[in-house]
């Protein structure tokens, strides 16, 4: 049985009033997520990757298909396909009534945690120690920075200890040292049995943790694979220089530029060549050149600008 089923789910939001027409947020999208993977879900902003994980939280209807946790159906057997998630939400929501801790306690009671208290306390407490919280345990909701907020998200979403995690951009806005506590953690519950759900804008995390990618455009599917087979299928190699100059027009379309940074993309070493040459003969003066393997965020930018993965 899968963790997760997405089967031909569609979202159409109806306009804002008046004006717009409605929003095809999500357009006929199915795939399963089994359990133990570690599996990513990307897509540029708008793609659609909130409202599949609200549609799973049952925070929103789908408009047609279904969605199943662990068997559950969300919208037929909420309480149980709810109770099998922990979900870290992407928009950062709080209670500024209570404390840290109060707000962990008051979670695990929500979802019927075992009367055990000293277990949750002790598991609580873990958490907070895994998450960099301990000093801040009995501090107000209110006082905590933004990054610590998210931490709170995190812990939240796994008091219950829900065999299916699912983690919408946990990692915005949240420092270095907290970002590898933190992936060390989700992947020691992933190694434990914890199915993950990800989404992300950092592609090298995404490279580094997830097995498996879907990525979505538009509200549709446009890759889904194990992350090594996408990494393969693509052009394998990679110019980066430094360059003060414009880049000559006909390298454009195959080039990413940042600040005064260049990628281009080859598909062979005779490719690199060319391109070389055409830099030359434009009397570039290309500084620091790397030639490297093609990471995730070259196959990502491929795949949207619709060229064959
Ligand atoms: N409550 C809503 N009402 C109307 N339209 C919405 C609503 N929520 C999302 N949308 C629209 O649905 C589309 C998908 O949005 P969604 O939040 O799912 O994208 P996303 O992939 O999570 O993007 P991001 O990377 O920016 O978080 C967008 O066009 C968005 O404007
Ligand atoms: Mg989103």
């Amino acid at each position: 049985m899968p963790a997760i089923s997405f089967q031909n789910v569609s979202k159409t939001y109806p306009g804002a009033r008046g004006a717009s027409r409605p929003v095809r947020a999500l357009d006929d999208v199915s795939f399963d997520i089994q359990p133990g993977e570690f599996f990513g879900l990307l897509g540029p902003n708008g793609a659609g990757k909130t409202t599949l994980i609200s549609i799973l939280a049952g925070l929103a209807r789908a408009s047609t298909g279904r969605v199943t946790v662990l068997g559950h159906d969300v919208v037929d057997d909420y309480p149980a396909a709810r109770r099998s998630l922990g979900i870290v939400p992407q928009e950062l929501v709080f209670d500024p009534f209570f404390s840290v801790r109060e707000a962990l306690r008051i979670q695990s009671g929500y979802f019927g945690a075992r009367s055990d208290k000293r277990a949750n306390d002790a598991w609580i407490d873990e958490l907070l120690a895994h998450l960099g919280l301990a000093d801040k345990a009995d501090a107000n909701m209110r006082q905590l920075s933004g990054g610590m907020k998210r931490r709170v998200l995190v812990a939240q979403a796994l008091v219950h200890r829900p065999p299916v995690i699912v983690l919408d951009e946990p990692t915005a806005g949240v420092d270095v040292e907290l970002r590898q506590t933190l992936w060390q953690f989700v992947a020691r519950l992933n190694r434990e049995g914890h199915t993950v759900l990800l989404t992300t804008h950092y592609l090298e995390e995404a490279e580094a943790l997830c097995g498996r990618l879907a990525m979505l455009k538009q509200g549709r599917i446009v890759a889904l694979d194990r992350t090594s087979a996408l990494l393969a299928g693509t052009a394998s190699t990679m110019l980066r220089f430094k360059m003060d100059a414009p880049l000559p027009a006909s390298l454009a379309a195959q080039s990413r530029v940042t600040g005064r940074i260049v990628q281009i993309t080859a598909h062979d070493a005779h490719e690199v060549e060319t391109i070389l040459g055409v830099l030359r003969n434009a009397g570039c003066h290309p500084e620091d050149l790397e030639i490297g393997r093609a990471d995730l965020e070259d196959v990502f930018l491929e795949i949207m600008n619709g060229a064959p993965a």
